[in-house]
Order: C-alpha cells, then sequence, then structure tokens
C-alpha cells in the first residue's frame, strides 16, 4: 500500500488530536501543515514531524506533493476551503459539519465529481470498534427489531459569545456542532426513510441554537435525538428492540465499551475495545485505503448520506428561522 502523504489545514485543537492519530497509521504520513499564520504553522509542524509548513491555506493547496487534505477549520469556512482545494486537485476529508447547508455541499459534491477527486466528511464514529461491533449485533438480531434510538449530546462549555460554537458568523450552534452525531448514529441504523421531523429549539443571544431536539419519526420506530450546551452529561446512546436494548458507553460517538441487555435488563453480552490511539485513526486508515483502491466515495461516509443529514439540518433550522451570516 503506498503511504499517502497528508496536508493539514488549520492548527486548532481538532487538528492536534488528528495529527496525534497519524502516528498510529502505517501508511500515512503528515507531510504539511498550513496556518493564518506562520509561526502557528511551524510550531505545529515541529511538534508533528511534518516536513513543510506555510503561512497560508493557499500555498498548501498548491503543493503537489499532497494526496489528500484534512480541513479542520470552524464551520463557516469549510464550503470555501474544499472547494480551494478541490479546485486545486486536492481530494478532501473535511471535518463535521461539513458544510453549513445541503446547497453549499451539493456544489462540492459536484466539483469533486467534476474532477474525480475524494471528498468526505470526517464522521470518526462511524469507523470505530465499538460502532462496528453493534452494527454487526443489529445484523444477528441480538436484539429484535429495533423500537427506539435516544440518543441525546449535550456539554456545558462556559459561556463565551467569541467561541466559534456560539458564533453566528462562524456557523455555531448546537445542532451542527454536536446534532451531527445523534442525527448521523440514528440514521446508520434506521435509514433516511422517516415520515416526520419533530423539531424544537432555544435560540441564543448570539442567534444559534444553544440547544435543539430534532425526532425522527419512522413507520415502526422512532429516534429522539438532541443536542445543547447547556447541560452537563455523560451522553451514552441507547437502541431499544423488540427483545432487548444496547447500550453505547458514555460519550457514544466515541465509546469503547457496549452492552447488550434482555427483555429482563440482565446483561447477557458486553464489548470493550479499546482505540489504538485516541480514535481518529480509523477513519483516517479508511481515506488511505479508499485513495489507495482508487474510490471516490467513501462506502462508509458516502456524500448522499451527508446531504441527507444536512437536508434534515436544513429542514429544522427553516423550522427555526435560523440563517447563518455566512450562508
Ligand atoms: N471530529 C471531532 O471530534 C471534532 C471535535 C472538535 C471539533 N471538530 C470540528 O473541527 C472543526 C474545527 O474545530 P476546532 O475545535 O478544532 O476549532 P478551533 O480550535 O477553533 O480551531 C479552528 C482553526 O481553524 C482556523 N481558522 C480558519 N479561519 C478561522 C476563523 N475565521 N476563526 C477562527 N479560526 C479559524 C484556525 O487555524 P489557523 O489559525 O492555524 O489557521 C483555528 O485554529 C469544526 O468544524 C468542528 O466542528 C470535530
Amino acid at each position: 500500500m503506498k503511504k499517502i502523504k497528508w496536508g493539514i489545514m488549520a492548527t486548532g485543537n481538532i487538528a492536534h488530536s488528528f495529527a496525534k492519530a497519524m502516528k498510529a497509521v502505517d501508511n500515512a504520513e503528515l507531510y504539511a501543515v498550513a496556518s493564518r499564520n506562520i509561526d502557528k504553522a511551524k510550531a505545529f509542524a515541529d511538534e508533528f514531524d511534518a516536513e513543510k509548513y506555510y503561512g497560508s491555506y493557499d500555498e498548501l493547496v498548491k503543493d503537489s506533493e499532497i494526496d489528500v487534505i484534512y480541513i479542520a477549520t470552524p464551520m463557516q469556512s469549510h464550503y470555501n476551503d474544499i472547494k480551494l482545494c478541490l479546485n486545486n486537485g486536492k481530494n478532501v476529508l473535511c471535518e463535521k459539519t461539513v458544510t453549513l447547508n445541503s446547497k453549499q455541499f451539493e456544489e462540492c459534491v459536484s466539483i469533486a465529481r467534476d474532477k474525480n477527486l475524494f471528498l468526505m466528511e470526517a464522521m470518526w464514529m462511524k469507523f470505530q470498534p465499538v460502532f462496528n461491533k453493534v452494527h454487526q449485533w443489529i445484523r444477528q438480531d441480538k436484539i429484535g427489531d429495533i423500537k427506539v434510538i435516544e440518543c441525546n449530546f449535550f456539554t456545558l462549555p462556559k459561556y463565551d459569545p467569541e467561541n466559534r460554537i456560539y458564533s453566528n458568523k462562524l456557523g455555531g450552534g448546537a445542532l451542527l456542532d454536536l446534532g451531527v452525531y445523534p442525527l448521523s448514529f440514528a440514521t446508520s441504523f434506521l435509514g433516511f426513510d422517516f415520515k416526520e421531523i419533530n423539531t424544537n429549539a432555544f435560540i441564543g443571544e448570539t442567534n444559534i441554537d444553544e440547544n435543539s431536539s430534532y425526532d425522527l419519526i419512522y413507520n415502526n420506530a422512532y429516534a429522539r435525538l438532541s443536542s445543547g450546551f447547556n447541560i452537563e452529561s455523560q451522553n451514552p446512546a441507547f437502541i431499544i428492540g423488540t427483545k432487548g436494548s444496547i447500550k453505547l458507553d458514555n460519550w457514544f460517538f466515541q465509546a469503547q465499551k457496549a452492552w447488550i441487555r434482555n427483555k429482563n435488563n440482565d446483561i447477557v453480552e458486553e464489548i470493550h475495545l479499546p482505540f489504538d490511539s485516541n480514535g481518529y485513526e480509523y477513519e483516517i486508515r479508511h481515506v488511505n485505503d479508499c485513495l489507495n483502491k482508487g474510490i471516490k466515495n467513501s462506502p462508509i461516509v458516502p456524500v448522499e448520506d451527508t446531504l441527507k443529514i444536512l437536508n434534515i439540518m436544513d429542514f429544522c433550522r427553516k423550522q427555526w428561522n435560523l440563517v447563518f451570516e455566512e450562508e
């Protein structure tokens, strides 16, 4: 397998976690990094042994050695950053939520298709061992037909209107920052053939949803989903079926443990599958694999599913009259 040369765009929190995980991937090389500030780029390159560093994103995308760029900028910037990469012939892995709305992503997908390039949202949850084991349990009919999924993602950050999560200008809000996980989780089990979305939100002073709920109602099942910046929660997830239930451990989107209970509430099976590194290594391996095999649309996080999630988000925000400045 060819070694894939990665470029990282931006040097914030998640870029650091991603770069750490790359050390656990044999056929990945953190080749270059770019920041809007050359000193930050150099410090990042020094910390993670990147060969090249750039003081602008424009320089990064022009480096002909790079196979794929990981975009780790704030939400409102993704649309332009993805286009910048694609238009310079670079494959893209872009952080969640991939763009502010479905229209922006449709345009990006169209460019990727025209240029025959790889494009994927970095929905790292879907590559993790426990998430995949739970899907196997469902296929093995361990809990019967799924009737209810309960999945919430709450945090209690310090209120700071300047922080990207509270900023309308930077594409903040609980739905895009956190809700993308409950939505991706539930639809991975129940699909997109729901008949109704029931949604509510509390819009705060900075004009973003500080908390929101978006229940998906199917013919024979429902998913109770919500997210917010107003509760300290451990965020486990539950899948309840006709024969039993599954609990994914706290922080379900990075759970390393899960349990099956029967109808008497007895634990009948449990798994503990620790990460090799910090959990981002699995998506990196997948992207490397796709690139080595010439696959342009991930079979695990296909652009079609990402678009469907964005459509749900568009629908919810329409109900709440919430528009981002950058749309
Ligand atoms: N997958 C996950 O587990 C996970 C976790 C956290 C966040 N995320 C996602 O990752 C993205 C970045 O989140 P983060 O927590 O890493 O954010 P962050 O710490 O604020 O870092 C964002 C970086 O983007 C760059 N940037 C470009 N334009 C900017 C602007 N106008 N304002 C501020 N920064 C700007 C900056 O890097 P330079 O100064 O170096 O250019 C900054 O350090 C978001 O889309 C978020 O949803 C994913």
